[in-house]
């Protein structure tokens, strides 16, 4: 078990939720792990049907850990943690619902084009800044985000580092529906529940065709991991991770 993630079961849905809001729910190399695991559990039992991915109130997830970032950028080993959590997330048996409220930063945004449906409130702005961090965009997004929102609302996205609002996520295609603070849980759990009413193999077939071969996601996933780790050692990351730490002194 891991202090920072909560996994809970309501009937045949689990729910994973991010759970550090002390770090707006920036991601550990453990978090990683809990959260891959629980989702290849919840794949492999016949009781569960749908999974839900949420986080605190006001965070959603600020992204990758950037300690952890810096370690990597200063020699230090990781990313396999992170690659099996896109993997169990690519690959996902069953469909995914998401609730973001507030912080939406880098993977914080991007688990969100894995998933089948998104709610997010108001105040929530999705925001990758991959490039002004000196790396790359990453869990398929280069891939599916194109495909999702159009080339140019990607580029705005993922290359210029454009904050969207929820409600302009929404208009792109980018999320499902726009729900007040208060009731974002009910929303998902809702979904989430209407999900597990249906008929577990035709769902699972229509979503199947839905999704696509799975192949290119996950090749593109290795190779944006490949040019992700060799940015994490470059002066350009290693200087917007120093930036970052000393922001307040
Ligand atoms: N990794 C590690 N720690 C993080 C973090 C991250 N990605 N994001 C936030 N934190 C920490 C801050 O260092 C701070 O810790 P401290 O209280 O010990 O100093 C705490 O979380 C609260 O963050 P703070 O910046 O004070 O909150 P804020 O509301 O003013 O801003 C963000 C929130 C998310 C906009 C801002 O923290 C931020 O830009 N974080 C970096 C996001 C990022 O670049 N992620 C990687 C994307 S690839």
């Amino acid at each position: 078990m891991n202090e920072h993630i909560q996994i809970e079961r309501r009937g045949a849905v689990q729910s994973i939720r991010m759970n550090r809001p002390d770090k707006k729910n920036a991601i550990t190399r453990a978090m990683y792990a809990e959260m891959a695991k629980a989702l290849t559990d919840g794949d492999a039992d016949p009781e569960i049907r749908c999974h839900v991915i949420l986080g605190v109130p006001g965070a959603f997830s600020s992204g990758n850990d950037l300690a952890d970032f810096m370690a990597v950028a200063t020699g230090g080993e990781g990313g396999r943690e992170v690659y099996d959590f896109l993997l169990a997330l690519a690959n996902a048996q069953k469909p995914i619902v998401s609730g973001v409220d507030g912080i939406a930063v880098g993977i914080g945004t991007t688990i969100n084009l894995h998933c089948d449906l998104t709610f997010a409130t108001p105040r929530t702005e999705f925001r990758t800044p991959f490039v002004d961090l000196g790396l790359v965009p990453e869990a398929g997004s280069s891939l599916l985000a194109p495909a999702v929102i159009g080339r140019q609302r990607a580029f705005a996205l993922l290359g210029l580092g454009e904050g969207f609002s929820a409600e302009r996520a929404r208009e792109a295609g980018l999320i499902y529906a726009v729900v007040a603070d208060a009731d974002l849980d009910d929303a998902v759990f809702t979904a989430a529940e209407r999900i597990a009413a249906k008929p577990p193999e035709a769902l699972k077939i229509a979503r199947n065709f839905l999704l696509g071969d799975r192949t290119a996601l996950i090749e593109r996933i290795e190779a944006e991991g490949v040019a992700f780790r060799e940015r994490l050692k470059s002066d350009e990351a290693r200087n917007a991770f120093v930036a970052f730490m000393n922001r307040k002194k």
